[in-house]
């Protein structure tokens, strides 16, 4: 007999694979008590950008397009998360989010749905300015931008295009369309930019955004990243206690990957993404799919279920969900990025998504 597999047909796996051990809960739980509620979307592995600690200068082989999920099979999944799995947060991400035709259409047949879930875009800015006023039509109600020098040549070197002031003029735009606070994502990378900590926070304190450092994740398509090369919290902390007083917010964090402290008495502040030093795992609560439609469990897992298979194998919405749960069950404690055995997964971030 042919089986599936041998015709090149992807193995559907259907919902016989509970453990018996998962509570009766429709959400989305795992071993360790957390709930994920915030569902990460990469809609394109494509990037415009090539940023030198995400991928190489000639790009990757991009998925092929009969591979991404079509607008139609996401919207199904999406329904599925937001009215069976209890997901409240969507996060549209890349590649670069804005390069995938049809953007606003997705955003704002997500923003229909009830209940209507929050939904943020993180993006490099580019073309930004242009489609600001459309996203937040669409139902944006969140922007996360990504820039890591405010320098022209610098900017060049890092992310090898010439486009620092598109992503200026983004920032204002989106501020402008009132997708506020817009966040600035920043990797500080050693003798780069790391010299910046200072300009880049008195730039968003003075434009009214919130800037956020994130260190550096062993995510790299050219896995060429060395923990001691990394620019740590603390370092960035410090340098920015030269010309900052910052103190710890009080907000509580909940599952942010973001620590947040107040810059010089406020209203401003200031975050730190600190994955590595200061992992922050026991209280995710999110949930990624790929472009192709995969699940993943964490940014760092090694396994992903195959949701597109069972789209086009013909499942029900409610096989699609048990192993939607399934696969959030089987969520380890935590990325161990810091133990000696650690294996980076075979996916870049930009196959993922921030
Ligand atoms: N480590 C940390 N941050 C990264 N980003 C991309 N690759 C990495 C990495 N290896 C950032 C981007 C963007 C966000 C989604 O993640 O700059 O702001
Ligand atoms: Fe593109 Fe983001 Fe990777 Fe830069 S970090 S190349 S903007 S996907």
């Amino acid at each position: 007999m042919v089986t599936p597999s041998e015709l090149g047909l992807p193995a559907v796996r259907r919902a016989t694979t509970r453990d018996p051990a998962r509570p009766d809960d429709a959400r989305l739980i795992d071993t360790f008590g957390r709930v994920a509620t915030d569902l990460r979307i990469s809609l394109t592995d494509r990037c415009n950008l090539r940023c030198s600690y995400c991928m190489p200068a000639e790009g990757l082989d991009w998925m092929p397009r009969d591979e991404q999920l079509t607008d139609e099979e996401l919207l199904r999944l999406i329904g599925i998360a937001v009215r069976d799995l209890g997901i409240e947060e969507l996060r549209f991400t890349g590649g670069e989010p804005m390069l995938r035709k049809g953007l606003e259409g997705l955003v704002s047949a997500s923003a229909a749905l009830e209940p209507r879930p929050d939904i943020s875009l993180t993006t490099n800015g580019i073309g930004l300015a242009r489609r600001a006023e459309s996203l937040a039509a669409a139902g944006v109600n969140r922007l996360n931008v990504s820039m890591d020098t405010l320098r022209p040549e610098r900017f060049a070197t890092i992310t090898r295009r010439d486009r620092l002031s598109d992503v200026l003029d983004g920032l204002a735009a989106a501020r402008a369309a009132g997708l506020g606070p817009v966040k600035i994502n920043t990797v500080l990378l050693r003798g780069l930019n790391d010299d910046e900590a200072c300009d880049l926070l008195r730039f968003a304190v003075e434009g009214g955004y919130e800037l956020r450092f994130i260190e550096q994740m062993p995510l790299d398509a050219q896995h060429g990243w060395e923990r001691t090369e990394m620019v740590t919290a603390g370092e960035i902390l410090e340098k920015l206690q030269a010309e900052f007083t910052l103190t710890p917010d009080s907000v509580a964090r909940g599952g942010a990957p973001a620590e947040r402290w107040i810059v010089d008495g406020g209203p401003a502040a200031v975050g730190v993404i600190a994955s590595v030093t200061r992992p922050f795992c026991g209280a995710c609560d999110r949930t990624r799919l790929t472009a192709d439609g995969q699940v993943r469990s964490c940014l760092f897992a090694r396994t992903e279920t195959d949701l597109r298979a069972m789209l086009r194998g013909g499942c029900s919405d409610a096989e699609i969900a048990g192993s939607w749960r399934d696969a959030m069950w089987g969520k380890l404690a935590g990325h161990g990025i810091d133990d000696p055995g650690f294996l980076q997964p075979d996916r870049p971030m930009s196959a993922i998504g921030g």
